[in-house]
């Protein structure tokens, strides 16, 4: 007899369904194969299926077993094939009687006790079968509400074989899961919020702008002047996630299996802060079987790089062109893979290898060539590509011990809600949401400058020597900061303070 029985498989951050077809002859030996290029995890999938079947009461017949995974060229991986295996065992050998079950999809790793337990890569799969048609989903209960964000499809929370087993010989049929609203929430903190921040007005105030229209900042200070603090700050001040982007960034934590049973869905943005020793691949991404790397799971949210200038060159170098295209494409032998790296990059750097150069408080030590050879470390179109640079200088002793707190995260944040409400409906029908992802097109069309502006502008550009991107650039803040301000227009103070976010002018 053969069954067929539909699974899915995950390619990049996308699903498509895989046919596992199971056939069972009498005919010569027993044993049981698996073909369709599956990796060592489908390999050992037997041993598991064979326990799970025996240990829920079921039979593995003694007879030829072979397993198909279809389409046979699209490599495959995981454990989530055991189910659907051990489901089509059941019905090819008749333990359960032939019925149609081609509009379900079933995923599921199994233990060799029999239950089904959790796997990766549940939401583009659900989101496939939403697409193709499909009208069940059959999942770990454990992945019950990574599956049903999706909705206009069922749902079905599987706890063991014993119970699926039951549900087709309908002795006792599964119920599926209602849908579920989710909350979206920015995030709380108490150590980070931005009243426990003395001084730094303009750091601070640059931040609300970041944060605000999704720019990307580099704050240059002295050691302990407050730049990682603040940068851990900015999580408490960002806009909430809308329902689209969350589908979005859960999708690749989904794939990079960073979703939990507590944590199914990402509901605020999220901020990634790798150390300056993470590999090339863990930052951009790749792998044999291609990972997304934190430039990717920080999509939608931040990337923090503290001590900006010890990431080796060519893993900054790798950043231009995400932060150009908002996504990045891993090339592999066997075929390329988008991820989406649509993030805004917060970079802290000392000024100096001793970190005091330019300090008003201390001498610098280090020689003026070691200076040079350090701020070198980050390229041109490096720092081009960011659009608010800040210094950040010591904070008096006498600043930091006064009593008085300052604004806190909770208004701040309000006021960056407001400013990216504005840009949402100004975006409408676009798949843009902020500032900072507008193209020219979009710049030309969203950003009238009046006459005043453009004569500052014009001075601007010669004066501090704009790049064509580096005008782009200082427009798009401008429109943040009118946004902040509630005004349609841009006017000549937005475009000034702009300007000041330019390296080379002082700040
Ligand atoms: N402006 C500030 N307000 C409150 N605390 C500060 C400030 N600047 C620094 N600190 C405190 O000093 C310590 C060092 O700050 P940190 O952010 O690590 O500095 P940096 O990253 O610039 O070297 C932290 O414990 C931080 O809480
Ligand atoms: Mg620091």
């Amino acid at each position: 007899m053969l069954a067929k029985i539909t699974s899915a498989a995950v390619v990049g951050l996308d699903s498509v369904p895989i046919t596992v077809e199971v056939d069972i002859a009498s005919m010569g030996l027993p044993s049981f194969t698996i073909v369709g290029l599956g990796d060592k995890a489908i390999e050992e999938s037997k041993e598991r299926v064979r326990s799970a079947l025996r240990n829920s009461g079921a039979d593995l017949p003694p007879k030829r077993i072979t397993v198909n995974l279809a389409p046979a060229d699209l490599p495959k991986e995981g454990p989530a094939y055991d189910l659907p295996i051990a489901l089509g065992i059941l019905f090819a050998s008749e333990q359960l009687n032939k019925q149609d079950i081609s509009d379900s999809i079933f995923l599921g790793e199994l233990s060799l006790d029999g239950s089904v337990s959790r796997i990766w890569g549940i939401l583009p799969c659900a989101i496939m079968a939403r697409d193709k048609k499909f009208k069940n989903i059959f999942v770990p209960k454990d992945n019950l509400d990574e599956a049903r964000i999706i909705n206009k499809i069922k749902v079905y929370p599987l706890k063991d074989l014993r119970q699926i087993f039951d549900h087709f010989a309908t002795v006792r049929k599964i119920k599926p899961a209602p849908a579920k609203k989710q909350q979206f929430k920015n995030v709380e903190s108490d150590e980070y919020d931005f009243e426990n921040i003395r001084g730094q007005e303009s750091a601070k105030r640059a931040l609300e702008i970041a944060a605000a229209g999704g720019h990307n900042v580099l704050m240059k200070g002295p050691p302990g002047a407050g730049k990682t603090l603040m940068a851990r700050s900015l999580a408490t001040i960002l806009p909430k996630l809308s329902f689209e982007e969350s589908l979005e960034v859960t999708k690749i934590y989904s794939v990079a299996n960073l979703l939990s049973v507590d944590n199914p869905i990402i509901t605020s943005r999220p901020v990634r802060s790798p150390h300056h020793t993470t590999s090339h691949i863990g930052l951009i991404g790749g792998g044999n079987v291609p990972h997304p790397g934190e430039i990717s799971l920080a999509h939608r949210g931040v990337l923090f790089l503290d001590e900006f200038p010890e990431f080796p060159r060519h893993v900054l170098e790798a950043l231009r062109q995400p932060m150009e295209d908002g996504h990045v494409t891993i090339s592999r032998a066997a075929g390329s893979v988008k991820y989406p790296a649509r993030f805004s990059l917060v970079a802290a750097a000392n000024p100096c290898p001793c970190g005091f150069f330019g300090d008003e408080t201390r001498n610098c030590t280090c020689n003026p060539g070691a200076i040079t050879r350090y701020q070198k470390r980050i390229s041109g179109p490096i720092l081009d590509r960011i659009d608010i640079h800040i210094s950040v200088p010591m904070v008096r002793p006498e600043k930091l011990t006064r009593e008085f707190k300052s604004e806190s995260s909770t208004v701040i944040q309000k006021r960056v809600q407001a400013a990216r409400n504005i840009q949402l409906k100004r975006f409408k029908g676009l798949k843009i949401t902020s500032n900072a992802e507008m193209n020219n097109k979009q710049l030309k069309q969203f950003c009238n400058l009046d006459q005043q502006s453009v004569l500052l502008l014009k001075q601007a550009i010669s004066k501090l020597n704009l790049s064509a991107r580096a005008f782009h650039r200082v427009i798009k803040i401008a429109r943040t900061i009118a946004d902040l301000e509630g005004s349609e227009k841009i006017k000549s103070n937005h475009v000034a303070e702009a300007l000041q976010y330019r390296p080379g002018t002082d700040n």
